[in-house]
């Protein structure tokens, strides 16, 4: 192991080579990140909306990705306790209204993807301003998974797909991967080159699933709340030492 680099070495280095296009981030281990200290799961998940927000303002200012993906609660996570789920819709909630005028001005277009209906009046209205709001931001797209799920995401294709073949707008043979994938509620991100999962686990937890037919997987047993810059730089240098043959033997 050499010296440790700094952030700006990590992006010189990084920036070298092809950077991916779509960065997907599975935040893991807030909880235990609180625990380890001490101190209530909810200070866990405060410090993971920190570490969000230094995250997106990197790779926003640097332009390092067009695309980043946080998934935030997944159609799992209602199984937490009552005040857990709650606490984490107030603490989603804030994030979208205090960091709205940020987000116009750094060009991020904020878009949620998941069943947002289900979620509490005040942060499905607090979506939609922020993502009207939001909607010509052209620098990084950001698209965090409120209620969201990989199987969600094909059933809801699936049930697209049974709609317009019933109105004669959809003949079966004209369903290819092509078309079902620009069904998927995720049809205006790229598929994820790259899928980073924090906190030790090591699955996809029903995060993408049709989209991550190829993406690399990346696992660090780093907490959330501690994935800084350096740790984004490294999963990307990491990245970048593979070699992706999408199916294919090498040239
Ligand atoms: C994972 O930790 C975190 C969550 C499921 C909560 C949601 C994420 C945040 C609040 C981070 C900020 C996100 C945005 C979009 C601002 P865990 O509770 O599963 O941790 P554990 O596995 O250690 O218990």
């Amino acid at each position: 192991m050499g010296e440790p680099m700094t952030v700006a070495e990590g992006l010189a280095g990084v920036r070298g080579q092809a950077l991916p296009r779509h960065v997907a981030m599975i935040m893991d281990g807030n909880g235990r990140w609180a625990e380890r200290r001490g101190l209530p799961r909810m200070e866990g998940h405060r410090q993971g909306v920190k570490a969000a927000e230094r995250l997106v303002r990197f790779v926003a200012a640097e332009r390092l990705v067009p695309c980043l993906s946080l998934f935030a609660f997944s159609t799992e996570n209602w199984n937490r306790p009552r005040d857990e789920v709650e606490n984490l819709f107030g603490l989603l909630e804030r994030f979208v209204r205090e960091q709205a005028q940020e987000l116009v001005e750094e060009g991020v277009r904020l878009q949620v993807l998941g069943a947002v209906e289900a979620l509490p009046a005040s942060l499905l209205r607090a979506i939609r301003e922020v993502e009207e709001r939001t909607r010509r931001g052209d620098v990084l797209h950001l698209a965090v998974g409120i209620n969201f799920g990989g199987r969600w995401s094909i059933l809801q294709a699936a049930r697209r797909a049974v709609e317009l073949a019933r109105a004669g707008k959809l003949a079966p043979a004209e369903l290819d991967e092509v078309a079902f994938a620009k069904l998927l509620p995720t049809a205006a991100v790229p598929a994820p080159d790259l899928i980073v999962r924090t906190g030790e686990e090591k699955r996809i937890s029903n995060f993408y699933l049709w989209e991550a037919a190829y993406s690399e997987l990346y696992f660090t047993p780093t907490l959330w709340p501690d994935f800084d810059e350096g740790a984004l730089l490294a999963a990307i240098r990491d990245y970048q030492g593979r070699r992706r043959r999408f199916g294919k033997v090498e040239p």
